[in-house]
Protein backbone atom coordinates (compact mmCIF):
# COMPACT_ATOMS: atom_id res chain seq x y z
CA UNK A 1 0.00 0.00 0.00
CA UNK A 2 1.04 3.60 -0.52
CA UNK A 3 1.43 6.09 2.16
CA UNK A 4 -1.48 7.84 0.51
CA UNK A 5 -3.57 4.62 0.63
CA UNK A 6 -2.42 4.39 4.17
CA UNK A 7 -3.84 8.16 5.13
CA UNK A 8 -7.30 7.43 3.59
CA UNK A 9 -7.55 4.05 5.42
CA UNK A 10 -7.45 5.58 8.55
CA UNK A 11 -9.08 8.83 7.60
CA UNK A 12 -12.30 6.57 6.88
CA UNK A 13 -11.60 4.80 10.11
CA UNK A 14 -11.42 7.67 11.97
CA UNK A 15 -15.65 8.24 11.22
CA UNK A 16 -15.87 5.55 13.58
CA UNK A 17 -14.79 7.77 16.51
CA UNK A 18 -17.10 10.41 15.89
CA UNK A 19 -19.72 11.10 18.11
CA UNK A 20 -23.34 11.47 16.54
CA UNK A 21 -25.06 14.71 17.18
CA UNK A 22 -21.95 17.04 18.45
CA UNK A 23 -19.57 19.22 17.01
CA UNK A 24 -16.00 17.53 15.94
CA UNK A 25 -12.99 18.84 16.29
CA UNK A 26 -10.60 18.97 12.56
CA UNK A 27 -7.19 19.03 12.24
CA UNK A 28 -4.98 19.97 9.30
CA UNK A 29 -2.74 18.30 6.76
CA UNK A 30 -2.83 15.71 3.93
CA UNK A 31 -4.41 12.65 6.46
CA UNK A 32 -6.99 15.05 7.67
CA UNK A 33 -8.05 15.76 3.89
CA UNK A 34 -8.80 12.14 3.62
CA UNK A 35 -10.87 12.22 7.06
CA UNK A 36 -12.48 15.18 6.17
CA UNK A 37 -13.57 14.00 3.41
CA UNK A 38 -15.05 10.67 4.32
CA UNK A 39 -16.89 13.06 7.49
CA UNK A 40 -18.70 14.51 4.01
CA UNK A 41 -20.61 11.32 4.10
CA UNK A 42 -21.88 11.93 7.91
CA UNK A 43 -22.28 15.78 7.57
CA UNK A 44 -26.22 15.26 8.51
CA UNK A 45 -25.60 12.94 11.84
CA UNK A 46 -23.00 16.06 13.21
CA UNK A 47 -23.57 19.76 14.59
CA UNK A 48 -20.52 20.76 12.45
CA UNK A 49 -17.00 21.37 13.10
CA UNK A 50 -14.50 23.33 14.75
CA UNK A 51 -11.01 23.94 12.14
CA UNK A 52 -7.68 24.47 13.16
CA UNK A 53 -6.63 25.87 9.69
CA UNK A 54 -8.29 28.17 6.99
CA UNK A 55 -7.10 25.46 4.33
CA UNK A 56 -9.50 22.91 6.31
CA UNK A 57 -12.17 25.06 7.08
CA UNK A 58 -12.17 25.41 2.99
CA UNK A 59 -12.93 22.41 2.21
CA UNK A 60 -15.02 21.23 4.93
CA UNK A 61 -17.06 24.36 3.80
CA UNK A 62 -17.02 22.99 0.44
CA UNK A 63 -18.52 19.55 1.50
CA UNK A 64 -21.37 21.39 3.06
CA UNK A 65 -19.64 20.99 6.24
CA UNK A 66 -20.80 24.09 8.73
CA UNK A 67 -17.79 25.09 10.64
CA UNK A 68 -18.06 26.95 14.22
CA UNK A 69 -16.07 29.45 15.76
CA UNK A 70 -14.13 27.58 18.21
CA UNK A 71 -15.64 30.32 20.75
CA UNK A 72 -18.66 28.97 20.36
CA UNK A 73 -18.19 25.53 22.30
CA UNK A 74 -17.17 24.56 25.93
CA UNK A 75 -16.06 21.28 24.93
CA UNK A 76 -15.83 19.00 22.27
CA UNK A 77 -16.08 15.02 22.61
CA UNK A 78 -13.56 14.21 19.99
CA UNK A 79 -10.50 16.31 18.10
CA UNK A 80 -9.17 14.25 15.25
CA UNK A 81 -5.86 15.05 13.61
CA UNK A 82 -2.48 13.97 12.20
CA UNK A 83 0.97 14.16 12.91
CA UNK A 84 4.58 14.27 12.53
CA UNK A 85 5.90 11.86 14.47
CA UNK A 86 4.16 9.97 17.59
CA UNK A 87 6.24 8.35 19.82
CA UNK A 88 4.97 4.69 21.91
CA UNK A 89 3.04 6.79 24.80
CA UNK A 90 1.09 9.17 22.45
CA UNK A 91 3.36 11.76 22.41
CA UNK A 92 3.61 13.97 19.84
CA UNK A 93 5.33 15.92 16.93
CA UNK A 94 3.06 18.63 15.16
CA UNK A 95 2.69 21.71 12.98
CA UNK A 96 4.13 20.71 10.05
CA UNK A 97 1.16 22.61 7.87
CA UNK A 98 2.14 25.50 10.04
CA UNK A 99 -1.09 25.22 12.09
CA UNK A 100 0.05 24.10 15.34
CA UNK A 101 -1.43 27.19 17.11
CA UNK A 102 -4.88 26.56 16.51
CA UNK A 103 -4.13 22.46 16.63
CA UNK A 104 -3.15 22.96 20.39
CA UNK A 105 -5.93 24.96 21.64
CA UNK A 106 -8.97 22.89 19.46
CA UNK A 107 -7.31 20.08 21.55
CA UNK A 108 -7.31 21.32 24.50
CA UNK A 109 -11.09 21.80 24.02
CA UNK A 110 -11.31 17.87 22.97
CA UNK A 111 -11.86 15.20 26.06
CA UNK A 112 -9.94 13.16 23.33
CA UNK A 113 -7.40 13.40 21.02
CA UNK A 114 -7.61 11.35 17.93
CA UNK A 115 -4.54 10.81 16.34
CA UNK A 116 -4.72 9.13 12.74
CA UNK A 117 -1.16 8.45 11.30
CA UNK A 118 0.46 6.43 8.56
CA UNK A 119 3.16 3.87 10.09
CA UNK A 120 6.19 5.90 9.14
CA UNK A 121 5.09 8.71 12.01
CA UNK A 122 5.32 5.71 14.75
CA UNK A 123 9.27 6.79 16.30
CA UNK A 124 10.80 5.36 19.48
CA UNK A 125 12.07 9.13 20.65
CA UNK A 126 10.77 12.22 18.86
CA UNK A 127 12.92 14.86 16.82
CA UNK A 128 13.69 13.42 13.99
CA UNK A 129 11.23 15.61 11.70
CA UNK A 130 12.33 19.23 12.33
CA UNK A 131 10.53 20.48 15.46
CA UNK A 132 8.39 23.34 14.19
CA UNK A 133 7.50 26.60 16.45
CA UNK A 134 5.03 29.33 15.72
CA UNK A 135 7.13 32.58 16.90
CA UNK A 136 6.44 36.23 17.37
CA UNK A 137 8.32 37.52 14.68
CA UNK A 138 10.72 40.10 16.59
CA UNK A 139 12.04 37.09 19.13
CA UNK A 140 12.83 34.68 15.69
CA UNK A 141 16.34 34.83 16.17
CA UNK A 142 16.40 35.28 20.16
CA UNK A 143 14.55 31.81 20.68
CA UNK A 144 16.43 29.75 17.63
CA UNK A 145 19.46 30.71 19.42
CA UNK A 146 18.49 29.65 22.69
CA UNK A 147 17.36 26.08 20.99
CA UNK A 148 21.05 26.19 20.07
CA UNK A 149 21.88 26.99 23.61
CA UNK A 150 19.54 24.80 25.46
CA UNK A 151 19.40 21.30 23.48
CA UNK A 152 21.71 22.15 20.76
CA UNK A 153 18.94 22.17 18.02
CA UNK A 154 19.73 24.40 15.25
CA UNK A 155 16.47 26.47 14.03
CA UNK A 156 15.89 28.20 10.89
CA UNK A 157 12.99 30.10 9.61
CA UNK A 158 10.32 28.48 7.45
CA UNK A 159 10.65 30.67 4.22
CA UNK A 160 7.60 31.81 2.68
CA UNK A 161 5.35 30.52 5.32
CA UNK A 162 3.52 33.11 7.28
CA UNK A 163 0.40 31.60 9.91
CA UNK A 164 -2.79 31.93 9.89
CA UNK A 165 -1.79 34.16 13.33
CA UNK A 166 0.31 36.45 11.42
CA UNK A 167 3.39 35.05 12.67
CA UNK A 168 6.35 32.82 11.73
CA UNK A 169 7.45 28.95 12.01
CA UNK A 170 10.90 28.37 12.97
CA UNK A 171 12.05 24.47 12.07
CA UNK A 172 14.65 23.35 14.76
CA UNK A 173 16.84 20.33 13.37
CA UNK A 174 18.93 18.21 15.28
CA UNK A 175 17.07 17.22 18.92
CA UNK A 176 16.54 14.16 20.45
CA UNK A 177 13.41 14.57 22.45
CA UNK A 178 13.85 12.39 25.35
CA UNK A 179 11.31 14.01 27.71
CA UNK A 180 8.62 15.85 25.75
CA UNK A 181 6.49 16.82 28.41
CA UNK A 182 9.42 18.86 29.95
CA UNK A 183 10.44 20.28 26.64
CA UNK A 184 7.42 21.73 25.94
CA UNK A 185 6.87 22.66 29.16
CA UNK A 186 10.27 24.76 29.38
CA UNK A 187 10.75 26.04 25.76
CA UNK A 188 6.60 27.28 26.57
CA UNK A 189 8.24 29.99 28.66
CA UNK A 190 10.67 31.10 26.37
CA UNK A 191 9.17 35.14 25.35
CA UNK A 192 8.30 35.06 22.03
CA UNK A 193 7.14 31.45 21.51
CA UNK A 194 3.29 31.36 20.50
CA UNK A 195 3.22 27.38 20.56
CA UNK A 196 5.87 24.49 20.09
CA UNK A 197 5.62 21.31 17.86
CA UNK A 198 5.77 19.22 21.53
CA UNK A 199 2.18 17.59 22.01
CA UNK A 200 2.95 16.25 25.20
CA UNK A 201 0.16 18.04 27.89
CA UNK A 202 -1.73 17.40 24.89
CA UNK A 203 -1.20 13.79 23.74
CA UNK A 204 -3.15 11.15 21.83
CA UNK A 205 -5.74 9.67 23.39
CA UNK A 206 -5.60 6.84 20.83
CA UNK A 207 -3.68 5.86 17.72
CA UNK A 208 -5.21 4.96 14.78
CA UNK A 209 -2.17 3.81 12.70
CA UNK A 210 -2.35 2.96 9.21
CA UNK A 211 -0.02 -0.35 8.53
CA UNK A 212 0.31 -2.40 5.54
CA UNK A 213 -2.16 -4.88 7.57
CA UNK A 214 -4.77 -2.86 8.31
CA UNK A 215 -5.37 -0.04 10.51
CA UNK A 216 -4.13 -0.72 14.55
CA UNK A 217 -5.50 1.12 17.72
CA UNK A 218 -2.86 2.51 20.09
CA UNK A 219 -4.28 3.12 23.39
CA UNK A 220 -2.57 5.80 25.53
C1 LIG B 1 -0.25 20.36 10.59
C2 LIG B 1 0.06 19.10 11.30
C3 LIG B 1 -0.23 17.84 10.59
O1 LIG B 1 -1.04 17.04 11.40
C4 LIG B 1 1.06 17.10 10.33
O2 LIG B 1 1.94 17.95 9.62
C5 LIG B 1 0.82 15.81 9.51
O3 LIG B 1 0.46 16.14 8.22
P1 LIG B 1 0.18 15.05 7.11
O4 LIG B 1 -1.09 14.35 7.48
O5 LIG B 1 0.07 15.85 5.84
O6 LIG B 1 1.36 14.10 7.08
O7 LIG B 1 0.53 19.09 12.41
O8 LIG B 1 0.18 21.49 11.29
Amino acid sequence: MTQDELKALVGQAALAEVVPGSVVGVGTGSTVNCFIDALATMRDRITGAISSSVKSTERLQALGIPVLDANEVESIPVYIDGADEIDHRGHMVKGGGAALTREKIIADLADRFVCIADASKLVDTLGRFPLPVEVIPMAAAQVARRFRRCYGGEATVREGVVTDNGNLILDVRGLTISDPPAMEAEVNQWPGVVTMGVFARHKASVCLLGTPEGVKTLRF
